[in-house]
């Protein structure tokens, strides 16, 4: 069976992602995977496509057996994984508690590797992996330090799978949004309050991020991004020491 797979598909991002790869790609069944089962259920009722609900906390070990049956009894033929569950925290090192702190590397990391691994076995030639990154991986940022390290983690783990997987056919792209309108913002505000970042540049639409990772993941791109800001930032994170971004950042947070 021909499957795709989204995680954090109850909300943002990994929702969009569901409804547009139902209308874009060839699928007999789209896995959505998060931890609030009414709105996996809400989404999966809304697709075109058959849906399967798989409620999971990725960061519970013992959940992940479930997801392997799932894949083992369906003998699925997974044609695209989505890892869009992720979170982040604004604050400094004292401001974001230890276990936020620990969480963030969990799921952002831990969780997409596992994911990711317990996935390729069912993979064949044609496959396509989105694995989602962020602009605050291309340097280190203050107020954001532990969330952009992960993020740094997604994109080198990403590209360097994105080369040993080419000879079987199977893409591997790191997507790396700015600023998007979804519940990543409020998430990231709450218990820490926003005082630590509180100016947004370049906010985009969820849609527009990803109709163009859609459209780089089919090209076989092993980044992609949206919008000419970013585009910029990338550019001036591999000129410029990153000392000098660190300060314009903390700059632009005044
Ligand atoms: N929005 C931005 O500005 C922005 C910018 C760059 C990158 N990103 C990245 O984009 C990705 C999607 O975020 P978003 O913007 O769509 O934010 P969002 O609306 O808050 O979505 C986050 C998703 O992660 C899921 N999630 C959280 N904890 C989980 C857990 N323990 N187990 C399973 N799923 C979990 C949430 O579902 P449940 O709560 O139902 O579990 C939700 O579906 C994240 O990786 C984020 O880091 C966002």
């Amino acid at each position: 069976m021909k499957v795709a797979v989204v995680t954090g598909a109850s909300s943002g991002l990994g929702k969009e992602f569901a409804r547009q790869i139902a209308d874009k790609e060839k699928l007999e069944e789209i896995w959505l995977i998060a931890r609030r089962r009414e709105n996996l259920e809400q989404l999966a009722e809304e697709l075109p496509v058959r849906a399967r609900v798989i409620p999971m906390d990725l960061t519970k070990e013992e959940e992940y057996a479930k997801y392997r049956a799932a894949l083992q009894q369906a003998d699925a033929q997974v044609m695209l994984l989505i890892n869009c569950s992720g979170f982040g925290k604004f604050g400094r090192y004292g401001e974001v508690s230890e276990q936020d702190s620990l969480d963030m590397i969990d799921l952002n990391c831990r969780a997409l590797v596992q994911m990711t691994l317990a996935t390729l076995p069912y993979f064949s030639s044609g496959g396509r992996i989105l694995q989602i990154s962020s602009t605050s991986s291309f340097q280190p940022l203050p107020r954001l330090n532990i969330y952009a390290a992960t993020k740094a983690f997604v994109l080198h783990y990403s590209r360097a799978l994105h080369q040993e997987l080419r000879p079987k056919g199977i893409t591997v792209t790191a997507v790396c949004p700015g600023w998007m309108k979804t519940d990543f913002l409020k998430v990231a505000a709450l218990h820490t309050g926003d005082q630590a970042v509180h100016n947004f540049f370049f906010v985009t639409n969820p849609q527009k991020v990803v109709a163009k990772a859609l459209r780089d993941s089919a090209k076989g791109k092993g980044i992609s991004m949206y919008g000419v800001g970013n585009h910029i930032h990338r550019v001036a994170a591999k000129l410029l020491p990153h000392k000098l971004i660190m300060r314009v950042w903390e700059l632009s947070q005044q």
